[in-house]
């Protein structure tokens, strides 16, 4: 019994021991100098509390306004907020890699997508397998889709708007944008919009992602949960079963319909892959094809159409009347069929959706990066590797310093953007790991808003079913939705 307690209480000593080991370690930790909230010098547990509730880009934004543009919101982890450091953080020659999060998101751990990957060689290679089918050049192939997806939302909108006396314009974009990213995944439409509901593809992937921030919590403890039968987890892995042989059934059709319907097939990011695959056999692997595939969905269509509903929103807004006339005189001019070049050289346009894409970027929270090996200089201070430098567009985008008045909604400050805006500007993200889609989202967004805009001139918000601004908060994690999903408009 007597060795017992000591055995305990030499054990007690030791982790008492060690706790002050690391609370005097990290007291004098180079990041302990930084400013930010006193606890962040010894646990990150508060930051991911509120990265996990959905407030952390909100947070992070006021501990800005509080403490400047370098605040530290765990032991390891800085978030910087200058166009300086963005420039610096995410250069296309020295780039700053992808930090341990992006591990965490991939979906079949092991296999990491164009998007997750931290190897900046294995990045290159996806990136130049991808290029050509993501081009600008490319996106002419790929505009008679886009317009006919477009043009049947649009349809089901005023279908709507007659049935409802409004139209949920959240819902047709979404499902707009996913029949698109699913025919250049996949070859072949997911038909919500004819369907006017997800098919069960959509709904996984989205239950998938919620899952994702389960996972980050352990992705081992996640799967031996989910083999021991415990039901969440259990419910995850069927689900993700689901999704990998949804993308494989599909894939391996968009492969025989390539050949037996060689003439008709319209092309997607995954023509040149499939067909190169044939032929040398190693371009990409299935298992890499299937993450991209999957990976390209999560990407494209929230994204595209949240920018969209906002756009929507905020020209249809009664404050914004003069805006919208602004718009519609511009579109005035262009001929019927008008095409995705002739929407090029519209400047407001342009600053519209630029605007959009400022006060309410699709992905505004955290871009984590390494502190590359020999560590780095960063708007001044030194910082050793092993710090995650962080960015968010959530906060750039609202330096005060750079986007004056950043609350306010207001095309007409990119009519003659400084340098500053553009750097802190990372709606796309930045440097070698901007966005692929950047092509493709920007043409949707054009070819979307004119038609919208020229079909419904008289756009305005509704207040039908209690409908309000509140419901349009932005409840962010790594992407951002409107707080009640809806967004519902009155079109004439
Ligand atoms: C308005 C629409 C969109 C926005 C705001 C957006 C935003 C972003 C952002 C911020 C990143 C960087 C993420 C990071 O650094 O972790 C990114 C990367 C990416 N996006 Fe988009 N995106 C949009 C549309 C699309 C579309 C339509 C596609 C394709 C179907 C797409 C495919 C990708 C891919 C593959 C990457 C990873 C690029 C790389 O790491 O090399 N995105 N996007």
């Amino acid at each position: 019994m007597e060795n017992i307690s000591l055995i305990l209480f030499v054990l007690l000593g030791a982790l008492l021991l060690r706790a002050l080991w690391q609370l005097v370690r990290l007291s004098w930790a180079p990041n302990a100098r930084l400013p930010g909230p006193w606890y962040t010098k010894y646990t990150g547990l508060v930051t991911v509390y509120k990265e996990f509730n959905g407030t952390g880009a909100h947070w992070v934004e006021q501990l800005h306004r509080k403490y400047g543009n370098v605040v530290r919101i765990k032991p390891n982890e800085v978030d910087f907020n200058s166009p300086s450091a963005a420039k610096t953080i995410h250069s296309y020659r020295k780039p700053f890699t992808k930090a341990a999060f992006y591990s965490m998101l991939d979906f079949n751990p092991g296999v990491p997508s164009i998007i997750t990957t931290r190897d900046n060689a294995n990045h290159g290679r996806l990136r130049r397998l991808f290029s050509s089918s993501t081009s600008e050049s490319s996106m002419k192939l790929v505009e008679p889709l886009v317009n006919e997806r477009i043009d049947l939302a649009i349809q089901r909108m005023e279908e709507e708007m007659t049935a409802e006396g409004y139209a949920d314009v959240l819902k047709w974009w979404v499902f707009m944008a996913t029949d698109v990213s699913g025919h250049l995944s996949f070859g072949e439409s997911f038909r919500m919009l004819e369907q006017k509901k997800k098919n069960q593809y959509a709904k996984d992937l989205e239950d998938a992602s919620k899952g994702v921030a389960l996972m980050q919590l352990s992705p081992r403890l996640w799967k031996t949960l989910g083999e021991w039968g415990v039901p969440i987890f259990r419910g995850l892995l069927a689900l993700r079963a689901r999704v990998q042989k949804y993308a494989d059934e599909s894939l391996r059709r968009q492969q025989r319909m390539q050949i037996v319907e060689a003439q008709n097939f319209r092309p997607t990011f995954f023509t040149n892959i499939l067909r190169e695959g044939e032929k040398n056999g190693d371009t990409m692997s299935w298992d890499e094809m299937r993450m991209n595939a999957d990976a390209f969905i999560i990407a494209g269509a929230d994204t595209t159409a949240h920018t969209l509903t906002y756009l929507v929103w905020q020209l249809s807004k009664l404050e914004n009347v003069s805006m919208k006339k602004r718009l519609l005189e511009e579109l005035s001019l262009l001929k019927d069929g008008f095409t995705n070049e002739d929407l090029k050289p519209l400047s407001y346009l342009q600053c519209v959706i630029t605007e959009t894409l400022r006060l309410h970027a699709a992905a505004p929270g955290q871009l984590p990066r390494d502190v590359p090996p020999g560590g780095a200089e960063i708007d001044g201070i030194w910082f050793e590797e092993g710090t995650v430098a962080v960015t968010q567009p959530f906060s750039l985008h609202r330096n005060a310093d750079v986007f004056p008045e950043p609350e306010e909604f207001n095309p007409s400050r990119w009519e003659a953007p400084s340098k500053a805006m553009n750097d802190a500007f990372l709606a796309f993200g930045g440097g070698s790991r901007t966005c692929l889609g950047i092509n493709l989202a920007n043409m949707e967004l054009r070819l979307a808003t004119a038609k919208y805009f020229l079909k419904f001139p008289h756009s305005k918000v509704s207040t039908k079913e209690g409908f309000c601004d509140d419901d349009m908060e932005m409840w962010i994690s790594f992407l951002m939705s409107p707080k009640k999903h809806r967004c519902l408009i009155e079109l004439s």
